[in-house]
């Protein structure tokens, strides 16, 4: 039916009316909220290029996550930045590493959230590449065994769910091997499958100190041109036994968050990562966008596409806004 006798308009006169077609939940069940652990005691450094994020050592990172379990976020992602870097990455599989002694005291301190990991070894190498280096490349099948030792130490350390965001082939199947072996089959892994080599996460690099000092991440990470790429990344991710698969960037990468959760029907997970952040931080701070409305819109149109969990610094302010 068309115009006059059918009008759009006539669902949206009220909020009321609005409210019962709506289509899409953002809820904080949806939201885990990334971290920065950093060795070393009372720091709290604020990251210029991420407002309201920190480097929190280990005391502040545990009343950092009471603060967002009191906001009902139902998880968090953990990095770390070690005392040390080293051409083998021996911090991220360092059973005292800031990882692992991260999970301890969460564990300890605000049982119940669940405490998600990072595996990757770019914030633990000397070089800031996620694996390890041989004659400027890097090697694969090298980097999976340390790989598959970092997730490992995380969950001996207690970590609900590991998440390796490398990039290497065959690093899933690496990981699940392993924990099975040692009595980790419960753990399940969320895979980063369809990482971009986004310009993104430019703020990151600089919250994580992980920016590579040669080159890129290009030969690993995949050319944000490519879609059909990503599926088969999810594919093969999910055949090697990975339980949630992510899209990442999210914002930049709305369609393949529809591919990837049409074609499994998987758990789906998109990072909303650092350099999405801080574009609406920069222009909300300059008056520019209204932030609330900024955020709850994005994060909707991550919901829309078909996310089932938004990894996102906005996490903690969603919350609030969301009671
Ligand atoms: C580690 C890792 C990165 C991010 C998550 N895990 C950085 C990278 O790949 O360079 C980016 C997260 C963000 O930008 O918020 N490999």
């Amino acid at each position: 039916m068309q115009f006059p006798q059918y009008r759009m308009r006539r669902l949206r006169k009220n909020e009321t009316l609005r409210r019962l077609v709506r289509e899409t939940t953002l809820s904080v069940d949806d939201l885990i909220y990334p971290l920065f652990a950093i060795e070393g005691a009372g720091i709290r450094n604020e990251i210029s290029s991420m407002p309201g994020c920190y480097q929190l050592s280990v005391e502040n990172l545990v009343e950092e996550v009471k603060k967002v379990q009191s906001l009902e976020i139902p998880a968090v992602l953990l990095f770390g930045l070690p005392a040390a870097k080293d051409e083998a990455a021996s911090g991220a599989y360092d059973e005292n590493g800031i990882v692992q002694k991260a999970v301890r005291a969460l564990k300890a301190s605000v049982p119940g959230i669940l405490v998600i990991t990072d595996v990757c070894l770019c914030e633990y190498t000397s070089h800031g590449h996620c694996g390890v280096i041989k004659d400027g490349e890097v090697l694969n099948d090298v980097t999976l065994e340390l790989l598959a030792k970092t997730a490992l130490s995380h969950a001996e350390a207690g970590a609900d769910i590991v998440a390796p965001s490398d990039m290497m082939d065959g690093r899933v199947s690496a990981i699940r091997s392993q924990l099975d072996e040692e009595g980790f089959a419960d753990t399940p892994i969320m895979a980063y499958s369809a990482k971009h080599a986004s310009s993104f996460y430019g703020p990151f690099r600089e919250a994580a100190e992980s920016a590579p000092s040669f080159g890129d991440r290009r030969s690993y990470q995949m050319d944000p041109a490519n879609g059909n790429e990503a599926v088969r990344e999810a594919a093969l991710d999910i055949e090697e036994g990975a339980d949630i698969v992510m899209v990442k960037p999210a914002l930049a990468a709305l369609d393949l968050i529809w591919r990837i959760k049409q074609e499994f029907g998987y758990p789906t997970a998109a990072y909303n990562v650092s350099g999405e952040y801080s574009m609406v931080k920069a222009a909300a701070s300059k008056g520019w966008l209204d932030e609330k409305k900024a955020v709850l819109e994005l994060l909707t149109g991550v919901k829309r596409a078909g996310a089932d969990m938004i990894l996102t610094y906005h996490a903690k302010d969603a919350a609030r806004w969301l009671k």
